[in-house]
């Protein structure tokens, strides 16, 4: 959801800010604009609407701009629809100072009143054109950037990540964020400022993650960290593991694909993160035998993927540990006046570790006094920085826009906290534990011989590929995995899909049911595959195309099945992590068939920063 990128150094800034955003591209956008200051100060704008292509174009790939310091930025439209007017950067009226922005300033109208009273024209719809008249009046005032964007602070709310350039600072930027994401690089002389990690991995790994409020002074080389008061803040760097490789596409035609083959490495990752042995532990954080032994109850809030991440979890704690578990979508917990709870533990699960709504959520639950752990895969990010604890999921970077590795990631995490819970808490005989620690061991190879026979599930798409409604059932962790399925097909292909938990169709659902709707049943819960062979059947006598996914070796509905799917054995409570593979692959190869953009759905974007 937008992405910022700034430059200084020895190198033309517009070829790097250029490569930066298309590192950032997968947050989704609609128009992209960068500014460059060339060795006087003077500023040039470039903008263009749609792909990054055509900013390219416009600046014969940056050539056309000389000048080693600027900013760019892609704008996913909020205030004013998608033009070259509305995107960024904007200048202030005398084009001596040029701002980007992500997020929203839920206070611009009554900022756009004020100065248009002191005498402000404005030519966008945007609230990014208010945000920097708003610097530039400080600045005009204080003739000081620092107590410029100190007191734009002090005068917006909402949420942003903010990048100046001003002329009568050459060879400096500065930046300052507010509940959106911005990191900043330092590597020999060049200094870098960006919405995420991959926009600068191939020059630097060392990155500063910047607090709330902090205000950033980019120099050659150099990167200063102020308070609101104007005064120094020592900051250190972090190191980060991923590599660059991991941000580009590695031959495979789309990051979606390349991201679900990277699953079995990233749940071996994430195992071994966790696994000493047959132990689980969780290095660097408080959560030890004792501090796990006095929690009561489990919430656990996200959005999206992690949400159903989260559904997951519940049915694997719940049965393993004996300890309630509510999930929750942290848009609804934000808002609802959530009851806390003695010794609940609030476990918020995202992959960015920047979605507003379970930022949001977090933060309620500490103001309610709850104990809070973060599992998320973004190193330093808010989320991460905010939880008392974090554990990560190793993932590496995720660009395509419908997750598919993170959430495999976020199950083993969740299988992983079940377990050690249910240790700790007595629900679970050492023989049971080390059994189910050897079986999520064996999980990355199952997950590598489902995507090696990935052929069957695209000759099940092809067959697909003219359904207008597709509905998923499952009971127990087969719902759970089933509302993930849906999600996949709905938000990449496009075609309307519903899960449902295989024993709700008849109270309403199995209305919807015609002639030839496609029905797929999740067959993994060896002690309900009877109940939900019984939906499916209910279905095909309502004209119902069935298919059946389930493990090899179960035929039960074989007679019935219109397609059967197979996926390895496993214990029923990992089911998900072996279930997903398929479903993934069916979204994935209709998106395809249909001619879409897989990595970048329409309407979507990869972080939602904003509510
Ligand atoms: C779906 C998807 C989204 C995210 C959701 C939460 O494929 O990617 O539903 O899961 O926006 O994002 P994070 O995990 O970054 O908090």
């Amino acid at each position: 959801m937008c992405g910022i990128v700034g430059y200084i150094g020895d190198r033309q800034a517009a070829p790097v800010l250029l490569d930066g955003l298309e590192k950032l591209e997968y947050r989704g956008y609609d128009s992209a604009g960068v500014a460059v200051a060339d060795g006087n100060g003077n500023i040039t704008i470039v903008r263009a609407k749609g792909r990054l292509s055509s900013l390219s174009e416009k600046t014969d790939g940056g050539k056309a701009l000389k000048g080693c310091c600027g900013i760019g930025h892609t704008r996913w439209a909020t205030h004013g629809e998608p033009s070259e007017c509305n995107a960024h950067p904007h200048f202030n009226d005398e084009q001596t100072l040029a701002a980007v922005h992500n997020g929203i300033i839920e206070n611009y109208t009554e900022l756009k009143q004020k100065l248009l009273r002191r005498g402000y024209n404005f030519y966008s719809q945007t609230d990014t054109e208010v945000a920097t008249k708003l610097v530039d009046y400080y600045y005009k005032k204080h003739k000081d950037p620092v107590k410029a964007i100190a007191n734009f602070i002090l005068r917006v709310k909402g949420s942003y990540a903010l990048a100046v350039l001003f002329k009568e600072l050459p060879g400096r930027i500065y930046a300052v964020r507010k509940d959106s994401p911005m990191i900043v690089g330092v590597c020999g002389n060049d200094a870098f400022i960006a919405s995420d990690v991959p926009a600068i991995l191939k020059y630097t790994k060392s990155v500063y993650y910047t607090g709330n409020a902090e205000i950033v002074c980019l120099s050659v080389g150099t990167a200063c960290f102020f308070n609101l008061d104007g005064e120094t803040i020592d900051k250190s760097p972090v190191e980060i593991k991923w590599s660059a490789e991991a941000a580009e596409k590695g031959g495979y035609e789309h990051f979606m694909l390349k991201e679900m083959h990277e699953q079995p490495e990233v749940v071996k990752d994430t195992l071994a993160a966790y696994l000493f042995g047959s132990e689980i532990k969780f290095p660097n954080t408080s959560l030890d035998e004792e501090m796990l032994g006095k929690i009561g109850s489990i919430v656990v809030v996200a959005c999206g993927s992690a949400y159903h991440a989260g559904l997951a979890a519940q049915y694997v704690i719940e049965n393993f540990a004996r300890l309630p578990v509510r999930v929750e979508l942290a848009s609804e917990f934000r808002y609802r006046a959530p009851v806390a709870y003695k010794n609940c533990l609030v476990v918020a699960i995202s992959q960015s570790g920047e979605t507003a709504d379970t930022l949001a959520a977090l933060r309620e639950a500490k103001r309610l006094g709850m104990r809070t752990l973060a599992i998320v895969n973004v190193v330093g990010s808010s989320i991460a920085r905010e939880a008392d604890d974090v554990l990560y999921t190793r993932a590496g970077p995720e660009i395509a826009v419908a997750t598919t590795k993170a959430y495999s990631a976020q199950l083993i995490v969740g299988y992983l906290l079940a377990i050690k819970l249910a240790a700790v808490r007595g629900t679970m005989t050492k023989e049971r534990k080390d059994e189910l620690v050897a079986e999520l061991l064996l999980i990355p190879d199952k997950i590598r011989s489902i995507l090696l026979n990935k052929e069957n599930i695209q000759r099940f798409a092809s067959e697909a590929a003219n359904k207008k409604n597709v509905f998923f059932i499952g009971r127990g962790v087969d719902y759970a995995v089933s509302v993930e399925g849906s999600l996949k097909l709905k938000e990449i292909s496009y075609i309307h899909s519903e899960a449902y938990a295989a024993g709700e169709l008849k109270h309403g659902t199995i209305s919807l049911i015609e002639d030839g709707t496609l029905v797929l049943g999740i067959m993994m819960q060896r002690r309900l595959l009877e109940k939900t062979l019984s939906n499916l059947v209910e279905t095909k006598s309502r004209g119902a195309f069935v298919a059946a996914l389930t493990y090899e070796g179960n035929d039960k509905a074989d007679p019935d099945a219109d397609v059967k799917l197979v996926v390895p054995p496993t214990d029923d409570m990992f089911a998900a992590s072996l279930a997903v593979i398929p479903l993934q692959l069916f979204a994935y190869y209709l998106s395809v068939l249909k001619g879409n953009d897989v990595d970048k759905p329409r309407n979507l974007a990869k972080s939602v920063t904003v509510e």
